[in-house]
């Protein structure tokens, strides 16, 4: 059971202990079922991003990251949850959460390359489908956008 209570959702910082522990989730779900891993500097390219977690007491249970693309819109990517904490609303709760600090810094619109298979998640938060499918890390995609 997930204690609403005990989450707590919060910005972390490049490089530090909690970063590394997304990291580790990351590459949990979206890297290795995949067959692929994250190298140094795609990681060291992430320094300037906006990297958002939830956690129950130390562990981290889900995590995205945020990208200002210009003054206005901002890029959602690598959303995740661990898997014995997917489909309890962890995922949605930390989406909207991210979106607060877009909103608050003043984008108006954030956007996502979406798994075909993550697609419907996005939808119940109102995101829409604005693309065609296209592969990406070798599984189909959509891009998605939502409007403050
Ligand atoms: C996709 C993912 C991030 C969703 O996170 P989550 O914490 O499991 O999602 P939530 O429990 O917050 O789901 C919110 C709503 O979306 C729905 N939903 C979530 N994933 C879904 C899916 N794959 N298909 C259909 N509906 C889905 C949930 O049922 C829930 O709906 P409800 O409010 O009617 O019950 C998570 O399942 C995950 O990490 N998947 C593997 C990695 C991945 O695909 N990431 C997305 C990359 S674009």
């Amino acid at each position: 059971m997930v204690n609403p209570d005990n989450l707590v959702f919060k910005i972390i910082e490049h490089q530090s202990d909690d970063y590394k522990k997304a990291v580790e989730l990351r590459s949990e779900i979206l890297r290795k079922p995949l067959g692929l891993a994250y190298s140094q500097e795609e990681l060291e390219a992430e320094n300037k991003q906006i990297h958002c977690a939830a956690f129950e007491g130390d562990r981290i249970i889900a995590c995205l990251i945020l990208v200002p693309k210009d003054e206005t819109i901002m890029k959602l990517r690598q959303v995740c949850t661990a898997t014995d904490f997917q489909g309890k609303g962890i995922g949605e709760r930390l989406s909207l959460f991210a979106e607060e600090i877009a909103r608050n810094k003043g984008f108006k619109k954030m956007f996502c390359h979406a798994r075909k298979t993550a697609v419907p998640f996005y939808q119940k938060m109102n995101y829409k489908v604005i693309s065609d499918e296209f592969l990406e890390v070798g599984i189909p995609h959509f891009q998605m956008e939502k409007t403050f």
